[in-house]
């Protein structure tokens, strides 16, 4: 198994040019299902999730061709992807590969629209929580779909198509919102979601559906309006920028003490996690390209933070800001009120010389002087990638076991700190 080797302390100086968003390009790769012509999305980031979905999609009938670069297209832009569903020759989504990946339940909605049922093994992914799928399932039932469980398989039918109807979901759910909202936008009526998720991605999946010719008001809010379109087209989309990674490299550059341009950045994406580094004393400028952030010989701010949904500060982004304030002068409050178990990187951290102390959702982080390298293990993808940032900031060698859970989710990041000085490589087994 893969390992990354980083010796810390070195500044971090450059450029990094930000990907296509890991959690859009999911769903929107999904959304191929709802459409017997072709979907091209471009700037798909190269990710280990990426490449599994690929090979569940095909299962279901989606052929994926690959298009290179074209003259003209910037070095670090994503791959094109041209995804077409011409027939959908498998319903099932069988338990060796939704397991594997939690995203690949949300083919569900997708399938029992176009088809009229749809067999999904109950999911798995990163072990953060129990993460159960009644919102899902209730949103269906809402949809016109009859549900089972059967065997650890959800069924679902709508023999005569799905008619839309009114959901409104007693908590927020990413998942359950791209579930509902393209299975929305296949049915034949109207169908409201109340209380959605806000989070940028379901916007970006919204705005391509609206392009394959579903009509949506409300994207961006807590409210979609779906008129259902009954047949979708083909569309081109872009992947929008990756937040999380955005945030995470910004968290780098602040453990580091260093300054970088991210590059296609998009502020507006992350403003939550931006007002925060401000907080922390980090220097954030919003540029024509991206986002500039550098900490110049400063000490960081301890800060008081609680994970919300969109807009406020992400689950997704709890870990490495752990990592950033376990460098803090002070003592920060972080409180995790999304997924109850989301709190591995605790003791991993720990052992790089961080003092951080849990009570139920919360965690106190005492600041120490400095971190001191050691060998860690990742334990799923956002917790991997908070112990690259304490790596990048401790004196000496750190090694970091099971990376494959950092192949999941960030492109090429060994390749891209070491452009701006870091001393990290992957030493494959
Ligand atoms: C999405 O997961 C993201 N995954 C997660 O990112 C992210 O942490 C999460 O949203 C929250 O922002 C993708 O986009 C692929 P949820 P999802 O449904 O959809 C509870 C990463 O690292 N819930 O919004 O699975 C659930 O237990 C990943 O990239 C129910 O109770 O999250 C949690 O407490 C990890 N019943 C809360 O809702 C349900 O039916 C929010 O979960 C569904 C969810």
């Amino acid at each position: 198994m893969d390992r990354i080797r980083i010796i810390g302390g070195t500044r971090l100086e450059g450029t990094i040019p930000i990907s296509g968003a890991k959690n859009a390009a999911l769903p929107l790769m999904i959304a191929s299902l709802l459409t017997s012509e072709t979907l091209t999305l471009e700037n798909v980031p190269q990710l280990a999730d990426v490449v599994q979905l690929g090979r569940i999609l095909g299962n279901h009938g989606v052929d994926l061709a690959i298009a290179g670069k074209r003259p003209g297209q910037a070095v670090n832009s994503g791959q094109t992807f041209r995804l077409t569903a011409a027939e959908i020759v498998d319903t099932v989504a069988p338990y060796e590969m939704v397991s594997r990946m939690r995203a690949s339940f949300w083919v569900l909605g997708p399938l029992v629209a176009r088809m009229g049922e749809a067999k999904v093994s109950l999911p798995g992914g990163c072990a953060i929580g129990t993460r159960p799928v009644d919102l899902h399932l209730e949103a269906l039932r809402c949809l016109g779909a009859e549900i089972d469980l059967e065997g650890g398989y959800v069924l679902a039918k709508a023999p005569g198509g799905l008619t839309g109807g009114r959901i409104d979901f007693p908590k927020v759910s990413v998942g359950a919102t791209h579930n509902a909202l393209m299975a929305a936008a296949l049915a034949r009526g109207e169908s409201v979601i109340g209380n959605a998720a806000r989070e940028p991605e379901i916007g970006d999946v919204a705005e391509c559906l609206v392009k394959m010719g579903a009509k949506i008001e409300g994207i961006g809010t807590s409210t979609l309006l779906i008129q259902g379109a009954g047949e979708l087209k083909g569309a081109v989309h872009a992947v929008l920028p990756d937040r999380i990674e955005t945030g995470t490299y910004a968290m780098a550059v602040a453990a580091t003490g260093g300054d970088v341009l991210l590059d296609n950045a998009r502020a507006d994406l992350l403003e939550s996690v931006l007002d925060v580094l401000r907080t922390a004393g980090v220097e954030i400028t919003i540029t024509n390209h991206g986002i500039r952030v550098a900490r110049n010989g400063a000490g960081l701010n301890p800060v008081s933070v609680e994970t919300q949904p969109f807009p406020g500060f992400p689950t997704d982004m709890q870990a490495q800001l752990m990592a950033l304030m376990s460098l803090a002068d002070g003592t920060s409050d972080i409180r995790e009120t999304i997924f109850e178990n989301r709190f591995m990187h605790v003791q991993e951290l720990a052992r790089l010389g961080a003092e951080i102390d849990l009570d139920g959702d919360l965690a106190r982080v005492s600041g120490v002087k400095g971190l001191h390298g050691a060998q860690v293990m990742a334990t799923d993808l956002r917790a991997s990638v908070s112990l690259v940032i304490a790596g990048l900031a401790a004196e000496g060698e750190t090694i970091i076991n099971r990376v494959y859970h950092l192949d999941r989710g960030f492109e090429r990041i060994e390749e891209k700190l070491s452009r701006c000085g870091a001393q990290i490589e992957r030493l494959s087994a």
